[in-house]
């Protein structure tokens, strides 16, 4: 069922669970994604870059593609198909296609014109029941082109933008996108805790899970985080399981190399991840 984030995301936030974003690239992506959450009885959120939507042709595609496998599939689970840190142009782009979720992310503005392009983007998807996630700092390293420097967000901006009637909100607190470094100090609780004390029952939204070790991210959630955002590490595991699979030679026994064939290794790799994520998170059986 495709659904707004809102009413998934703020159970989550009163159960003191997570619920997990994972970014699409193609059929294959989102078809495992759906078939974890159904399995898992557990509500999902698709991640869509801007750069992953052009790389699937448009966001129309994607959005006709999300809800024909959702009925296809007969997935029964709460989905919401989400705009991973969109420009204001893509925001609207993706409200007019037919996404249930939407990320504006005007960190990179002054805040007084992260407010105002916030305000309007809010305004806007609400009227049509689409949730609205902000960003407040920035996420550092890159994310499909979107590069952040890291900023830690100030707590007071964050009520700022909470107070617009944000649905969830991004803060950076030392995350990073991609994997993190030797020498990462790790997330910022104190930042997440004042943030957490300024915003209330508001879910937060951490970027960057790849490779955050699973105690920071139980102790991230019971600090008020309530969506947590995947992407790297289903790219790794995709591409660890297929580079085998060429590697053993498989492409060249039979009809190995059929892309069903091909691509089914990476695939179901991805399938255990988002798996592994999910119980991580809590958010199994919360559908
Ligand atoms: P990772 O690629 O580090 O998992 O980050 C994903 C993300 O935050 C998407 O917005």
């Amino acid at each position: 069922m495709l659904v707004s984030a809102t009413e998934m995301l703020n159970k989550a936030k009163a159960g003191h669970y997570a619920v997990g974003q994972f970014n699409i690239n193609n059929l294959e992506w989102t078809k495992m994604i759906l078939q974890a959450a159904q399995e898992n009885n557990s509500p999902v959120i698709l991640g869509v870059s801007e750069g992953a939507g052009k790389y699937m042709t448009g966001f129309k595609t994607v959005a006709a593609m999300v809800s024909a496998m959702i009925d296809e599939m007969k997935i029964t689970v709460p989905v919401a198909l989400h705009l991973d840190h969109g420009s204001y142009e893509g925001a609207k782009k993706c409200i007019a296609a037919g996404f249930s979720s939407v990320m504006f992310d005007g960190s990179h503005y002054g805040i007084e014109e992260n407010i105002q392009k916030t305000r309007e983007i809010i305004e806007l998807a609400h009227s049509l029941g689409i949730s609205v996630e902000a960003e407040v700092g920035a996420i550092g390293g890159e994310e499909d082109g979107v590069i952040g420097g890291g900023e830690v967000a100030d707590p007071n901006e964050c009520k700022m933008i909470a107070d617009l009637g944000v649905d969830m909100l991004a803060a950076g607190i030392g995350n990073i996108h991609g994997v993190y470094p030797a020498n990462w100090k790790g997330l910022n609780f104190e930042v997440l805790a004042a943030i957490q004390e300024k915003t209330g029952t508001m879910p937060l939204v951490l970027h960057g899970g790849t490779g955050i070790p699973d105690d920071m991210i139980k102790k991230a959630i019971d600090l008020g985080v309530s969506k947590i955002n995947v992407n790297t590490e289903c790219q790794l595991v995709f591409a660890e399981a297929t580079r085998q699979y060429i590697e053993a030679g498989k492409d060249k026994q039979g009809k190995g190399f059929d892309p069903r064939k091909l691509l089914a290794p990476g695939a179901a790799a991805i399938k255990d991840k988002v798996t592994e994520k999910m119980i991580l998170f809590g958010s199994v059986n919360k559908a």
